[in-house]
């Protein structure tokens, strides 16, 4: 019972993360700040860099996501690109080993591919010159294939610069890794976290931590330097086991978690000799980010509705 209560709850949050009625009702609502907080940087970029400083003295990566997504127009979609070029200026200029995390849309995929690419190529070119690294976010499934399609194309360019991120809830994806593997380009695996139809992704989690499971595995035997994104502590587990019978050094992977989760277990693995990477969103369209974030935990929910009643 419980299970189909988070089911429902799931989609229904991702279903409002989209609705911008709904936003507007979350973003006046008194005690969101306080959730907002826990997974958000702060909304500029002075606060994005305080953390990514806080969290190198803790011995911890990251990589720094301005938020937003779906640019309606040419000109926001350009702000985002001179906002991320001046981004990496900032990282380098402060003596921060983070990267950048970027989501197509937000440049301008909406608008068109070519608006997309301009934005990107500029990007992982100063990312290049400056020996810095852009991971390519992956969104819903009515944008895999165009962003694949413009990954591989600044891959060819910037081998070294760009990666991309994967997602296990995908049908394709066993497939998309292979080729990722093969051309050697940095995957980022995550289970996802959009709302997709079962006719693209796994509707079952057992499926979708099983993909998992198998495409961690392939990405440890045959990957370069391949990101495993999670908080789930028995994949976690499962990665460290798989890596140490397979004498996969530490130094060949990473482990990457959000801002906002599993602060301990981010600092235990760090201390343990594994490579941390926390992802570090930061600005004022926090809103779809957050409500996935809670889609991907429903208690979360539970604990703004036990404020209001508090308060
Ligand atoms: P799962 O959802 O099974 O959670 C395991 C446990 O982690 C939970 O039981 C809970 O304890 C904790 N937890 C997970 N989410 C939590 C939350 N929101 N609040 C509190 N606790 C939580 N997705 C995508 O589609 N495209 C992308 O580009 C990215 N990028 C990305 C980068 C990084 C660094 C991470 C860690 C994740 C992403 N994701 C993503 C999100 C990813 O697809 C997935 O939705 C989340 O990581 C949650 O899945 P878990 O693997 O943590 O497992």
């Amino acid at each position: 019972m419980a299970g189909v209560v988070r089911v429902v709850l799931r989609a229904a949050l991702l279903w409002l993360a989209e609705s911008v009625r709904a936003e507007e009702m979350v973003r006046r609502a008194p005690l969101t700040r306080l959730l907002v907080n826990r997974f958000v940087a702060g909304e500029d970029v002075g606060a994005a860099l305080a953390t990514a400083r806080a969290l190198d003295v803790r011995g911890l990566d990251c990589s720094l996501d301005l938020l937003g997504e779906n640019a309606a127009d040419e000109a926001s979609a350009a702000a985002a690109g001179q906002a991320y070029l001046a981004l990496l200026d900032q990282i380098q200029a402060a003596g921060l080993p983070g990267n950048i995390s970027i989501k197509l849309t937000m440049l301008g995929l909406d608008i068109s591919d070519e608006s997309a690419w301009e934005k990107l190529e500029a990007i992982v070119e100063r990312a290049d010159e400056l020996g810095m690294f852009v991971r390519i976010d992956m969104e819903g499934s009515e944008y895999t294939e165009r962003t694949l399609g413009l990954f591989r194309r600044i891959h060819d360019l910037y081998p070294t610069a760009v990666g991309i991120v994967l997602q296990s809830y995908l049908y394709r994806t066993d497939r998309d890794l292979d080729e990722m593997i093969e051309r050697g380009a940095r995957v980022r695996i995550v289970k996802g976290a959009y709302k997709e139809p079962e006719t693209v992704a796994y509707p079952h989690k057992n499926d979708v931590d099983d993909a998992f499971r198998r495409q961690i595995e392939r990405l440890l035997d045959g990957g370069t330097y391949p990101a495993i994104a999670t908080h789930d502590e028995a994949i976690i587990r499962m990665t460290q086991g798989y890596a140490l019978r397979m004498s996969v050094d530490r130094s060949r992977f990473e482990f990457q978690m959000l801002y906002g989760i599993g602060r301990g277990r981010q600092e235990a693995l760090a201390a343990e000799g594994y490579s941390m990477r926390v992802y570090v969103p930061y600005g004022t369209s926090w809103y779809p980010y957050f409500m996935r974030r809670l889609a991907e935990r429903p208690a979360n929910v539970l604990f703004i509705v036990r404020q209001l009643f508090r308060s």
